[in-house]
């Protein structure tokens, strides 16, 4: 993505007043894992309006790059106070940032998903990883009107996610959501991890193959009481007779629509995975076998259920004119910590 050509003349002034590599680069000449591509920072920093003399809060500074990029944008008379929960980062960060003269740039760490209270409150507020719900915290240090921007699990199973952008109004318990992006970034965790296979919540069933690699479910129909017991065998499964097979979509079919269908309408059976490899699966499955597509092909296990379920859901997806992303319209949903947001397809 060539984002010079897209973002707002703000954003592209700080894309071209801060180095990135400088941030991003370790000292061996490899870039950072923890820093996210610079078309997705610049499109989310977009949707955050940032403007000179705002107050915000970032959760996750990871390199300090976007840190330093807001800090640019909301100038000498804002300041940023950006949380990251692994102490190395946060040391790293605040050096650059010192060493860079980023003067309005405060460094805290912890779990970003509690705010910073003491330094509230914010006009703006960006995650760079997704809470599992827009955090009550944010809403109560965010003033009325702040936009906030952030990934966030638009169903109810791991790996589901979408930046969504919310508004508070009023009260810290009035708030819309008028925006969704496409981008993928890891859940929010509150104590440093030292994996990224398995994501910390969300994921109902887990075993590991002979060659210790982490295979998992995500799944309403796995929350029953045996769940994770028939999970675990429908891995087993999968583990021991997957197979690649090819479909349920032509070549030429958009994936990311079907995807984004699959969002907005949650099927009964539908579930999310990975299987033994970083790349993360959806499909269907039940206790009978699974029919899980991931970005180059479909695995399946057990009797034909599977494989006919999956196969009729592209063709009511078909029947329906293909909806894409640019169909979704998102909801908000009051959850037990905060807000939950979902996708439907618009007419
Ligand atoms: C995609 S990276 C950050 C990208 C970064 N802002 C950049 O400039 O490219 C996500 C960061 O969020 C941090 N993180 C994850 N969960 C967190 C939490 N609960 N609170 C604060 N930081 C968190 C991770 O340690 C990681 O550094």
């Amino acid at each position: 993505m060539d984002t010079t050509k897209t973002v707002s003349a703000p954003v592209r002034s700080a894309l071209g007043s801060v180095d990135e590599t400088y941030y991003t680069l370790s000292p061996d000449g490899g870039k950072l894992p923890q820093t996210s591509a610079p078309a997705i920072i610049a499109a989310m920093l977009d949707l955050l309006q940032l403007a000179p003399g705002q107050r915000v809060l970032e959760i996750g500074t990871g390199s300090g790059y976007s840190t330093a990029l807001i800090s640019h944008l909301v100038g000498d008379t804002g300041h940023v106070v950006s949380v990251e929960v692994h102490p190395d980062l946060t040391r790293r960060a605040e050096r650059l940032l010192h060493a860079d003269q980023r003067t309005n740039a405060h460094l805290i760490n912890g779990d970003g998903v509690k705010g910073a209270p003491a330094q509230g409150p914010f006009d703006r507020i960006i995650a760079w990883a997704a809470p599992r719900s827009i955090p009550a915290e944010w809403t109560h240090q965010a003033v009325p009107g702040a936009l906030m921007v952030t990934p966030l699990n638009v169903t109810d199973l791991a790996k589901t996610i979408l930046v969504v952008r919310a508004r508070r109004g009023r009260h810290a318990t009035a708030i819309t959501v008028d925006r969704l992006l496409k981008a993928g970034f890891v859940e929010a965790h509150a104590e440093v991890v030292d994996q990224w296979m398995v994501p910390p919540y969300g994921v109902d069933a887990l075993v590991h193959d002979g060659g210790q690699q982490p295979w998992w479910l995500s799944a309403a129909w796995l929350r029953a009481e045996d769940g994770r017991t028939v999970g675990e065998a429908v891995l087993e499964r999968l583990i021991a007779e997957g197979r690649p097979v090819s479909g349920p979509l032509a070549e030429a079919e958009d994936a990311a629509g079907f995807y984004a269908y699959l969002l907005a309408t949650r099927p009964e059976g539908l579930t999310t995975a990975a299987l033994g490899d970083p790349g993360w699966r959806i499909g269907y499955a039940s206790p009978a076998g699974a029919a899980l597509v991931g970005s180059d092909d479909a695995i399946l296990a057990g009797d034909g259920e599977a494989w006919h379920a999956l196969t009729g859901w592209a063709d009511r997806w078909r029947e329906r004119g293909r909806p894409g992303f640019d169909r979704l319209r998102p909801e908000l949903q009051r959850g037990e910590h905060g807000w939950l947001v979902r996708v439907a397809l618009a007419d």
